[in-house]
């Protein structure tokens, strides 16, 4: 969907974005060939029309396989450069972009093939695309905590490379708790901490994910809602929530946008920020989830500044830096 001129100009930072979920069909074919890999599938079009998910778990499989073409540093720098040159288009200035290592050394491509393929990107995307950025890797819970131990042992070799560490893949059935300790040496190592918590999970997850691991970013949260006493806290703590519209409605988190929850958090007074999550699965990059939430949430321009400026005032950037943004 084409976006409003108001929302494309709006300066923001996107602080939900999972880089292996911005793998264009294009690119998948592209690095497919390049690496000699054969793809199940016959053309960009077949591939993109199995985009059709009902939860969370039908799209993870899809993202997991897709991100399989990925094999040298050169693919990651592709694919992040790939997604900076649509993410500025789009009026991002500043990105904190998620990546899964885990996802990468279990299939035999190592953390540094990532990571310096990654920044090989990312170290110049200011100067490129007027987008400055961070890095944070994020444990897959469903491969439970003492894999996300041993991660975060290589991760700690690197820390000087990434902003923070975050929790994401399935979530029902593998709650924060579980990594309280994995989160407490991250901490220690003066890394972020952010974790996806209530997004298909109860709202349980989200006290956890801020009383035992002490996040300081809820990614999604709008289960949230299910629970007055929980989103008091976050309004009164101002603990940012990274929402993704389109994100919630593809993966049947809520049943359509109108249902959205979104209206019932900012009026509740909590911090909101609008991000994209997988933008090639879901359906666009942040300016059309924000083009979408004007015109089916009914948000005005008032609004959609606002939920500007959070993400500004939310992203891990000394102050100098927001100037920038604001
Ligand atoms: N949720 C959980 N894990 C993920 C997602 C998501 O939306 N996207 C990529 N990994
Ligand atoms: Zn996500």
């Amino acid at each position: 969907a084409p976006e409003t001129p108001t929302t494309s100009t709006l300066p923001k930072a996107e602080l939900h974005v999972h880089i292996e979920g911005a793998l264009e069909p294009e690119l998948t074919f592209d690095r497919a060939r390049r690496n000699g890999i054969t793809l199940p599938y016959t053309d960009v079009e077949d591939l993109r029309g199995r985009y059709d998910f009902s939860n969370l778990q039908s799209f993870l499989d899809l993202y997991y396989t897709g991100m399989n073409v990925l094999r040298r540093a050169e693919d990651f720098t592709a694919l992040a450069d790939d997604y900076l040159a649509r993410a500025a288009h789009q009026g991002v200035r500043h990105a904190e972009i998620f990546f899964d290592p885990q996802a990468h050394t279990t299939r035999g491509v190592s953390l540094e093939t990532a990571l310096d393929g990654l920044e090989a990107s990312l170290s110049s995307s200011r100067e490129r695309f007027g987008v400055s950025t961070g890095l944070i890797a994020c444990f897959l819970r469903d491969r439970g905590p003492a894999e996300a131990e041993r991660m975060l042992d290589e991760l700690l070799e690197h820390s000087h490379r990434i902003t923070g560490v975050g929790l994401d893949s399935a979530e029902l059935g593998y709650p924060p708790a579980d990594f309280a300790n994995v989160f407490a040496r991250a901490r220690e190592a003066g890394l972020h901490l952010v974790a996806h918590a209530g997004e298909e999970g109860p709202a349980e997850y989200v006290w956890q994910a801020l009383d035992v691991l002490g996040v300081e970013r809820i990614d999604h949260g709008i289960r949230s809602v299910d629970d007055e006493e929980l989103v008091r806290r976050i309004a009164r703590d101002r603990v940012p929530l990274t929402v993704c519209p389109l994100s919630n409605v593809r993966l049947r988190c809520v049943n359509t946008l109108p249902e959205h929850c979104l209206p019932r958090l900012v009026d509740a007074g909590v911090r909101t920020t609008i991000n994209s999550d997988d933008p090639s699965y879901f359906g666009g990059h942040v300016g059309d989830n924000f083009a979408a939430i004007e015109r089916e949430l009914g948000f005005g321009a008032r609004d959609l500044r606002e939920f500007a400026l959070n993400s500004v005032e939310a992203a891990f950037l000394p102050e100098p830096e927001r100037d920038r943004l604001r």
